[in-house]
């Protein structure tokens, strides 16, 4: 009989984590009860998704920290899978909406639901806040498709708190409180790259989560090489707070700018692997719930792109 082999890194079996290797990643998850008041953000990421991904890089209780938490979807991710997680926001307007999340939801058997104290609207009136719908049915769903409840988080049952703390300010100030080698992972969505003016990102993205005149905000830096200066700097710090052997998972788009492709994704992993950080590979997402129409962009003259993914660089402190 073969020895035991000891899982060091997540609570997955053989196959789970081989499923997860794949480098295509496509989901259709259908809007979670809280997706009305996370909606407001525009750029903000289904839990369900990183649940997945903090499945695969930490174990049951430990720390998650994401530096650039929006709303909250690495935040509730974390709580769905039975981890602790710290969350640095900048705009104090996402901060509250997580925070009425926290105080009006919780979540069981590993899906997020309302408390049974949150105040409820009519919901035959007012229509805000849809029913967690249990399957996705066949529209938008493929081969591959992930858009129900996963193994790993059906397998947590019961019911418990959402417990995350967000804490409000520039990341880069509020990492430096945190301790040298403290959390398992950093799981985390910034801003993708330079704003190049409010007016055009908007179009290019329907973002909403823009801070206006904000300086520190990393989608307001002037250009990409200043992105990356700022990204340089948070790496150094993601460095320094993760424990060894642990994991950066960085999620960032592509983007198309002055009748170029800019590969932001790679031009990201190359300032972790200047950092320090190994490079490990990277998932391509592809999240269908949110594709919108192809745009007829310079058609019967250039070709550009219609950029419909997403990276998730998977980088780790060797
Ligand atoms: C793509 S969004 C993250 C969305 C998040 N994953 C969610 O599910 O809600 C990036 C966020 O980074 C925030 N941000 C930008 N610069 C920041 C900084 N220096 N410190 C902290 N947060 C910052 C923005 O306000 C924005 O909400």
């Amino acid at each position: 009989m073969g020895k035991k082999r000891i899982n060091h890194l997540n609570d997955l079996n053989g196959s789970e984590w081989l499923y997860w290797t794949d480098s295509l990643y496509i989901t259709s998850y259908p809007p979670d009860v809280t997706h009305a008041l996370r909606k407001a953000h525009g750029a903000m990421k289904p839990p369900e998704v990183m649940a997945e991904i903090i499945s695969f890089f930490t174990q049951r209780g430990q720390l998650v920290l994401d530096p650039f938490a929006g709303v909250g979807g690495t935040l509730l991710g974390a709580a769905m899978t039975r981890r602790q997680a710290i969350g640095f926001e900048l705009n104090p307007a996402w901060v509250k909406i997580y925070e009425e999340i926290k105080a009006g939801f919780m979540v069981q058997d590993g899906q997020l639901v309302e408390a049974d104290n949150r105040p409820r609207p009519n919901r035959a009136t007012s229509g805000e806040w849809l029913p967690r719908q249990k399957d996705p049915g066949p529209a938008g769903s493929g081969p591959g498709t992930k858009g129900s409840g996963t193994s790993q988080l059906a397998t947590q049952s019961g019911t418990w708190p959402i417990t995350g703390e967000m804490r409000q300010g520039d990341c880069l100030e509020l990492l430096k409180e945190l301790g040298d080698e403290s959390v398992e992972v950093v799981v985390t969505d910034p801003p993708y790259g330079a704003q190049h003016g409010a007016t055009g990102f908007a179009a290019e993205t329907n973002f909403n989560m823009l801070n206006a005149g904000e300086t520190a905000d990393f989608g307001n830096a002037p250009d990409f090489e200043t992105y990356l200066e700022l990204m340089h700097r948070f790496g150094l710090e993601a460095h320094r707070v993760l424990k060894p052997q642990k994991y950066l998972i960085i999620m960032v788009g592509d983007r198309f700018r002055a009748g170029e492709y800019v590969p932001l994704g790679y031009l990201v992993a190359e300032e972790m692997r200047r950092v320090g950080f190994r490079f490990k590979g990277l998932k391509i997402w592809s999240n269908k719930a949110t594709q919108r129409p192809l745009k007829p962009y310079a058609v019967l003259s250039s070709f550009v792109p219609n950029i419909t993914h997403q990276n998730i660089l998977i980088l780790k402190k060797e």
